[in-house]
């Protein structure tokens, strides 16, 4: 496949402007990979998506073929003597779809992404599996130790790990990372 045929264009969306149909596209894509149910997903996307929320998605003309999520979060940097607070994003879910993948396409999504964390001068967060991890290498992102985290609403699994890209931090003097 060559990307020229491809008519691709990314777009930021913000809740208010992710329609029924829309939506629905991007459960369709997420569920080729997640094994979670359309009705599950809906669920999940009333409880946990928030008007500050930005939705990455890429379309080949009207299909949408990759996605990305970055969740709005306040946090807290425990240092031995002062607490500071930040805005934080958790980044989720980057999906792109099947038959497009090993094209570069994730990294239309990945700098985005990116460019918004650096613009807003945020830090992000996100788990992964282990055999991810050199993906996100890839682009900058750099693993946390699981003990200097904590999290509420957010259920960590087993042998996944924490990443996180932006701000500088200096990982040793911080006692804990607190994610409201
Ligand atoms: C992970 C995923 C988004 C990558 O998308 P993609 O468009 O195929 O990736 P790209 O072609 O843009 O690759 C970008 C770079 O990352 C590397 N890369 C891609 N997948 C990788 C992986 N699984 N592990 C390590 N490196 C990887 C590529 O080699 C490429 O590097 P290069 O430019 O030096 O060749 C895609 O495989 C996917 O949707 N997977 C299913 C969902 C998933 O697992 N998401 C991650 C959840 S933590």
């Amino acid at each position: 496949m060559k990307l020229k045929k491809f008519n691709l264009k990314l777009k930021v969306r913000s809740l208010k402007r992710l329609d029924k149909n829309l939506l629905s596209k991007i459960f369709k894509l997420k569920k080729t990979h997640y094994k979670f149910s359309f009705s599950s997903q809906k669920i999940w996307f009333k409880n946990n998506i928030q008007k500050l929320d930005k939705h990455l998605i890429l379309f080949n003309n009207k299909d949408v073929i990759g996605y990305n999520v970055l969740r709005f979060r306040k946090i807290n940097f425990n240092y031995p003597k002062s607490n500071i607070s930040n805005n934080a994003y958790i980044f989720d879910t980057i999906i792109i779809k099947n038959e497009f993948r090993s094209l570069g396409l994730s990294k239309i999504i990945m700098n985005k992404s990116i460019n918004i964390i650096k613009k807003k001068k945020y830090i992000s967060f996100l788990v992964c599996k282990k055999k991810m991890i050199e993906f996100y290498k890839y682009f900058n992102w750099k693993i946390i130790p699981d003990q200097k985290i904590t999290i509420t609403n957010f259920k960590k699994a087993n042998r996944h790990v924490w990443m996180y890209y932006g701000k500088k931090i200096n990982i040793k003097k911080i006692k804990k990372i607190k994610i409201i």
